[in-house]
């Protein structure tokens, strides 16, 4: 393996796969995959991204087999507080929180079932593939429960009586509807991260990390910007400029022909919806375009 490019883990399959390839592919990576394979050679950058289960991310992090990864944060508290109920100390930063991948670790009961709040946990059996998350969650509540560690399926173990309960992953809430299980506590709220070494990387993977870096924060607030384009009397700029959501020193523009109107150009960190427009538009604004924003760099 070439020692001078970067190793980037995603999931292989699963919530996180189609929203890390698609923000790399944004970054400007093009990546060239074969069927089934395990690792995907980056064409036009020195970083090869491999493909994983997600639960394997952190481990590839801290053994130093990967540079960075993209993994939920769930995963990763996960194996932070296993590996310091080992007395290991965590070997990966979280060097990016990512605008995707939400879900949340939660507390789910059989739908008869009731619950009043942390102490109807005492003495349960709680089925869980988070065993560390749930036993801190219950060590700070003082409750003591029994945690049933499984790999997989959790949300059948209270209908084959291995469990009362569930403490699972809720992203849309149809694998706990389907299993008549009802979501009572959040445990974790959770969303992608990116993670990488705290070692020291030689000088040309150093760089290329921080273009990433970079990169990643242009396309995460270009994912939520508009650029704005209209034609305004100059006596209504003041009011003008207020309506624009989350936009900085708009540029303005003298009219050829009306020297009372002026066009404005600006860019919004936030969606234009169409009450903004409305709004604009009762404010004098005319010939009023919303454009997305494709790259940003500050
Ligand atoms: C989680 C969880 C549920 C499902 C919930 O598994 O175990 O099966 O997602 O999602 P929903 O609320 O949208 O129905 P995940 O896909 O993360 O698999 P993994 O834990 O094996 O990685
Ligand atoms: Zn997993």
């Amino acid at each position: 393996m070439d020692e001078l490019r970067l190793k980037l883990a995603i999931q292989k399959s699963g919530r996180l796969t189609e929203p890390s390839l698609d923000l790399l592919m944004r970054c400007g990576l093009k990546i060239s995959r074969g069927k089934d394979q395990l690792m995907a050679y980056g064409e036009n950058m020195p970083l090869d991204v491999l493909f994983v289960r997600d639960d394997d991310i952190p481990d590839l992090v801290q053994e130093d087999v990967c540079d960075l990864g993209l993994v939920g944060l769930n995963v990763l508290e996960e194996k932070r507080l296993e590996l310091a109920s080992r007395g290991h100390p965590a070997r990966f930063q979280q060097v990016r929180t990512l605008d995707f991948g939400r879900c949340r670790l939660s507390l789910a009961v059989p739908e008869g079932a009731s619950f009043e709040g942390p102490r109807t946990l005492q003495g349960k059996r709680i089925a869980t593939t988070y065993p560390y998350l749930l036993e801190k969650y219950l060590r700070e509540r003082d409750v003591s429960a029994e945690i049933v560690t499984l790999s997989g399926a959790v949300e059948i173990a209270p209908r084959l009586g291995r469990a009362d309960l569930i403490c699972d992953l809720v992203s849309t809430g149809s694998t706990l509807q389907a299993n008549h299980l009802r979501e009572v506590e959040t445990v974790l709220e959770s969303h992608a991260v990116l993670i990488r070494t705290p070692l020291d990387l030689p000088p040309l993977k150093d760089e290329w990390v921080e273009r990433l870096l970079m990169r990643i924060d242009g396309v995460q607030q270009v994912r939520e910007s508009k650029y704005i384009m209209l034609h305004a009397p100059r006596s209504a700029l003041t009011e003008i400029r207020k309506l624009l959501p989350g936009s900085e020193s708009p540029t303005i523009i003298p009219l050829e022909g009306s020297p009372d109107r002026v066009a404005i150009h600006a860019v919004c960190r936030e969606n234009v919806f169409w009450e903004t427009l409305e709004s604009l538009k009762k404010a004098g604004a005319s010939a009023l375009l919303v454009l997305p924003v494709e790259k940003m760099l500050a």
